[in-house]
């Protein structure tokens, strides 16, 4: 028997799997890709003078909006990654973000741009910010897919961003959800029902 067919045996299948979600389309991958491009385009131009650019991928949503997004930007760069873990309760401004995975290389002096998948209270991009301007660079701009402004508890100047959404949980497209799946999905969505 193949994994395959274990894995999607009907008598391993619970009340929740992946078969059983309805995911409503709320952004589709088209209009996503179109985003893409106007920011690649205008991260391009306002950097052009620059010259070259560290983009740092917030891990994990952002890693395929991050791909999608490096490759429309025509400019020497180069990419690293950082991964973070917000501790208690999200709605506290004391909440601590640990670093789970730090950048590779110093950024001082550079011109970093943080790449995020969705700026929803602030608290974590606000932590994250303050963490990596002790680090010195010569500059440091935010760029997110999403923002939910219904959620925001500290303001974090978004300097490129794609779409505002309501204050709805949203998935795919790197995005987190239940178990960690539809991180695969080219769109993003609801979950039916939220
Ligand atoms: P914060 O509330 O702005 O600190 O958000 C922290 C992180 O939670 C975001 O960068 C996302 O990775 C994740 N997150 C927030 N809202 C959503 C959502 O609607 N779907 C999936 N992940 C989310
Ligand atoms: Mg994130």
């Amino acid at each position: 028997m193949t994994v395959g067919a274990v894995l999607y045996s009907p008598a391993l299948r619970s009340d929740t799997d992946a078969m059983t979600e309805r995911i409503v389309p709320l952004i589709s991958a088209e209009a996503i890709q179109t985003r893409v491009d106007a920011l690649g385009a205008q991260i391009s131009a306002d950097y052009a003078e620059t010259g070259s650019l560290v983009v740092v991928s917030v891990l994990k949503g952002s890693f395929l909006f991050c791909a999608d997004l490096v490759r429309k930007i025509d400019l020497p760069l180069r990419i690293d990654f950082l991964a973070v873990r917000s501790y208690g309760e999200a709605t506290k401004s004391s909440g601590i973000v640990q670093i789970v995975h730090d950048l590779s290389r110093p950024i001082e002096g550079e011109d970093v741009l943080l790449v995020e998948d969705i700026v929803d209270t602030g608290l974590t991009l606000a932590h994250v910010i303050e963490l990596l301007k002790t680090r010195r660079p010569r500059s440091l701009k935010l760029c997110s897919l999403l923002h939910k402004p219904a959620r925001t508890k500290v303001e974090v100047p978004i300097d490129y961003l794609g779409f505002t959404i309501e204050d709805k949980f949203v998935i795919g497209y790197g995005l987190d959800g239940p178990r960690e799946h539809y991180r695969n999905l080219p769109y993003v969505g609801v979950l039916a029902g939220e």
